[in-house]
């Protein structure tokens, strides 16, 4: 509805201007007219092209081009009715011989407030009394001339209602009667002109002053009274002049002076209570001094209640005194950029209580006073960049409750000792670019690297936090977890964004705000899925934007990878557990089934190892011999053994086949309470000594107890046996066949026994009932299982009585 109302209101007023163009665009034969929203007319006048260009009732523009004379009387009538005018501007148009007064009526002008004459090419001609006769009028007057270097003093009288004037004019004189008509004159802007010396009475009757420019004037020096009776100038500005002293007392009479410009002069002093009478003012700038003014005098902008802005930028400042802000308590804005301060007093800024923005920047301040912005609580803004700070306490920012913009850019921060606005509660822009920050310093206790925490650990909700341009290592938790907007750390030397290096997503819990936008170039951030996987955990639903996160030097591979590992190691991780879910499951399901081969084994294993150690422990004499000897054990030597000692021996006979292996363990485990007969044969030897030399053989032999070596000449000729068999030790061994030899056996023998040997299972009964006696001590013997016969027919008939039966593994006989 009310973009209806716009469009019909613009259109009306586009046909309104159209119809007024067409009403009154002039019909002169010399001009076309033309144009839409204002009046053009082109006009060629004696073959001068002469441009004007009119809105009725606002401004005419008249624009000569080429002329060096023009007769007026045959410009257009550019208005049918006599109307009056806002401004009419004559540009690069020749000087009339007439009054402006009379150009104006010609061209149906009745009236203008502001004249406005500019000519940059030489102007010929003079300007005169008459050329502003009849304009009682006017209130503004621009003159921008070259070329004319004197105005009469009386050229202004009939226009003494003038408020505003402007003479920008490189050749002028100005006299001081000029002025004297002008007793309304409000604003006086005299500009780019060449007043060496200005006289002191030049302005006094300009009573209603208020604004005073004489910039670029070329003035080089001021009467101390060039300001008496300019009693209410409101601004000043002496800009661009070579001005190198100001006499102390000149601004005296400038009790109502607000602003003072002093831009490009060559001020090397100033000189003291320059403002002193100045209490209403407000703002100074002194920008671009072409000397160095090293110092300002002390007190210079104190005691000044109205005081709200200094600007004193690029003029060689060097110090300052103490108190040159002192009592001045509504000052807003102070800059002192671009100067060469090193240091400044603690208590400059004390009466500051009021101060919104500071600006420092551009010096060499290389430390900063712990409290010197303590008074500071009002402070928006502060600017600390292109210093030479190093280190930077946070106690003093503590004050700086109101702080929404620090800047710290370009300095040569290293350390910063502790925590940094824990009390600001503001929005914060935080910007440490360009210094050499890595918080990894030692002296830097109140926050620790391990800790994965910054100075910002206390830093809160900040609109951005500017670490550009460093030298940071490693990222901390705090920058992502504390709630800001931006983040920069682009051109350092981070490898991880988060830092944890791990594969820990415990940022999912901490972050609980993500960033809105994340500056990352130039990092040499790892290729890794830990990166990846954090960024994209950044950028869930959009909510991060990540510049320049292709500084990852990674293939596009590489991050699917990523992904697909996670696929492949949840996979694997699957399929075990699937595996042994299953193994499981068909264990539960076919344990019975498994269960006997199994068990069978077992048993088979335990159990002829009891067996034995049964009856190695029971017979008390075993017969160890090799494999291939056998044969002559049980044919030869068992059948005399038997014939000799009377005793039931035979086929049973526990004897034991060498093994390798087993025998030798078997050996080292002998009881000294058992005996062994060794049949000691070529094959033997073989087969245990191949690789041990015959020192060792006879040591193994000698030490041997409870071991008779029966040497048996079976199996091929050996002539290390031969050998041992020349040297063996007589008091445990004997030859087979030798003259004697079973008197000798019983002497190395215990033959009782020997009386132990079972021949079969039958005579294991006597063995037991005839030798039962002997026993005295008791003895746990276990047998082998319910399946073997021999000892469950053993156990039954033969036994009852002695023995007790214990469970289904086996069947434990007790003696007593
Ligand atoms: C201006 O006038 C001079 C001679 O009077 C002529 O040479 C020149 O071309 C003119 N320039 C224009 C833009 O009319
Ligand atoms: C301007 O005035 C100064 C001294 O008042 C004089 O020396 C100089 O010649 C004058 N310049 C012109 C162009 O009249
Ligand atoms: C101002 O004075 C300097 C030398 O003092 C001169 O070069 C410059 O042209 C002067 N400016 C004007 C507008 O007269
Ligand atoms: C300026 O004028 C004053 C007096 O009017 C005179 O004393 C002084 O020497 C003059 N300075 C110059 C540079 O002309
Ligand atoms: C003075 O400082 C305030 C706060 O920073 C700022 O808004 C204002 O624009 C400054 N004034 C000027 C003239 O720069
Ligand atoms: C660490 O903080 C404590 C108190 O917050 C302070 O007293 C101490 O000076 C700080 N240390 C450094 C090195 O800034
Ligand atoms: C890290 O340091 C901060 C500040 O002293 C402390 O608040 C925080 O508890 C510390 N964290 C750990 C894990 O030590
Ligand atoms: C951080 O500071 C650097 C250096 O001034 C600047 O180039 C960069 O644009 C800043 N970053 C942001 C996000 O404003
Ligand atoms: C993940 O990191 C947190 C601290 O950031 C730690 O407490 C936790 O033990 C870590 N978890 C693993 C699995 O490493």
């Amino acid at each position: 509805m009310a973009r209806k109302l716009v469009c019909a209101a613009v259109v009306s007023l586009a046909l309104q201007i159209i119809g007024a163009a067409r009403v009154l665009c002039p019909n002169d034969p010399n001009c076309v007219c033309g144009g839409t929203l204002a009046i053009e007319l082109n006009c060629n006048i004696d073959g001068r092209t002469v441009k004007i260009n009119l809105l009725p009732d606002t401004y005419m523009n008249i624009k000569c081009e080429n002329a060096t004379s023009l007769d007026y009387s045959k410009m257009p009538k550019c208005a049918n009715q006599m109307s009056s005018f806002k401004s009419v501007s004559f540009k690069d148009c020749p000087l009339p011989t007439s009054s402006f007064k009379d150009v104006l009526t010609n061209m149906g002008v009745s009236k203008t407030m502001a004249l406005i004459f500019q000519n940059g090419k030489k102007l010929s001609g003079y300007f005169d009394r008459k050329h502003f006769s009849g304009l009682q009028d006017l209130t503004k007057l621009l003159l921008s001339i070259n070329g004319i270097t004197h105005l009469p003093d009386n050229l202004f009288t009939d226009i003494n209602k003038l408020t505003w004037l402007n003479i920008r004019s490189n050749t002028i004189n100005l006299s001081e009667e000029l002025f004297k008509p002008l007793e309304r004159l409000e604003t006086l802007e005299i500009s780019h002109n060449h007043m060496t010396n200005i006289s002191s009475n030049l302005f006094s009757h300009l009573s209603y002053l208020r604004k005073l420019s004489l910039w670029q004037s070329n003035v080089t020096w001021f009467s101390k009274d060039l300001f008496t009776g300019v009693d209410v100038l409101e601004e000043l500005d002496l800009s661009s002049n070579g001005l190198n002293e100001l006499p102390s007392s000149i601004f005296k009479p400038l009790r109502k002076l607000k602003k003072l410009t002093l831009f490009s002069n060559k001020f090397s002093a100033l000189p003291r209570n320059l403002f002193k009478h100045n209490e209403e003012l407000e703002t100074v700038v002194i920008l671009n001094n072409d000397a160095k003014l090293k110092n300002l005098p002390k007190f210079l902008f104190g005691g000044l209640m109205n005081l709200k802005e200094i600007y004193i930028q690029k003029s060689g400042l060097e110090s300052l005194p103490y108190d040159v802000f002192a009592d001045s308590a509504k000052v807003t804005n102070i800059s002192l950029a671009y100067n060469d301060i090193e240091t400044l007093p603690e208590s400059i800024f004390n009466d500051q209580i009021n101060l919104l923005e500071l600006d420092l920047s551009h010096n060499n301040l290389n430390s900063l006073e712990p409290k010197i912005f303590s008074s500071l609580v009002r402070l928006e803004r502060l600017h600390l960049n292109h210093n030479k700070l190093v280190k930077i306490s946070g106690a003093t920012f503590s004050s700086l409750l109101s702080l929404m913009y620090l800047n710290m850019e370009h300095n040569s921060l290293k350390t910063i000792s502790s925590y940094l606005f824990s009390n600001n509660r503001q929005k914060m822009i935080i910007s440490l670019a360009h210094n050499k920050l890595n918080f990894e310093s030692k002296e830097q206790t109140n926050y620790s690297t391990s800790n994965k925490t910054s100075p910002f650990v206390h830093t809160y909700n900040l609109k951005l936090l500017n670490l550009s341009h460093n030298e940071f290592k490693f990222s901390f938790e705090d920058w992502w977890t504390n709630g800001h907007d931006n983040l920069d750390i682009s051109y350092n030397h981070i490898r991880y964004l988060w830092p944890e290096e791990n594969l820990n997503k415990s940022y999912r819990d901490v972050i609980k705000k993500r960033l809105n936008k994340l500056w990352v170039a130039e990092n040499p951030l790892y290729c890794q899925c830990w990166n990846y996987l954090f960024i994209d955990f950044l950028m869930e639903d959009a909510r991060t934007e990540i510049y320049d996160k292709s500084d990852i030097g990674c293939p596009l591979w590489a991050r699917r990878a990523c992904y697909s590992r996670y696929k492949i190691i949840m996979s694997v991780i699957v399929a075990v557990v699937s595996f042994y879910l299953l193994v499981i499951i068909g264990f539960l399901v076919y344990r019975n089934n498994l269960m006997s081969p199994i068990t069978r084994i077992i048993k088979e294993k335990y159990f002829s190892y009891m067996t034995y150690w049964h009856y190695k422990k029971y017979l008390g004499l075993m017969i160890v011999h090799d494999k291939q000897d056998s044969g002559f054990v049980y044919e030869e030597f068992l059948p005399a053994l038997k014939t000799y000692s009377e005793s039931p021996i035979g086929k049973n006979l526990v004897t034991i086949p060498t093994n390798k292996d087993k025998i030798k363990n078997k050996i080292k485990r002998r009881n000294k309470d058992k005996s062994y007969i060794v049949v000691f044969s070529p094959n033997y030897l073989r087969a245990q000594f191949s690789d041990v030399s015959i020192i060792n053989i006879l040591s193994v032999m000698k030490e041997a107890k409870n071991t008779v070596y029966v040497f048996a000449d079976i199996g091929p000729d050996d002539s290390i046996y031969a050998f041992l068999k020349e040297q063996r030790d007589l008091r445990n061994s004997v030859v087979w066949n030798e003259p004697q030899l079973w008197e000798k056996f019983s002497k190395l023998v215990d033959l009782k026994k020997i009386g132990h040997l079972v021949e079969d299972y039958k005579n294991l009964k006597h063995a037991f009932d005839a030798k039962l006696s002997d026993y005295t001590e008791t003895q746990s013997v276990m047998l082998p299982g319910k399946d073997d016969t021999f000892l469950n027919e053993f156990a039954t008939d033969a036994l009852s009585g002695h023995f007790f039966h214990n469970g289904n593994n086996g069947i434990y006989y007790q003696f007593k």
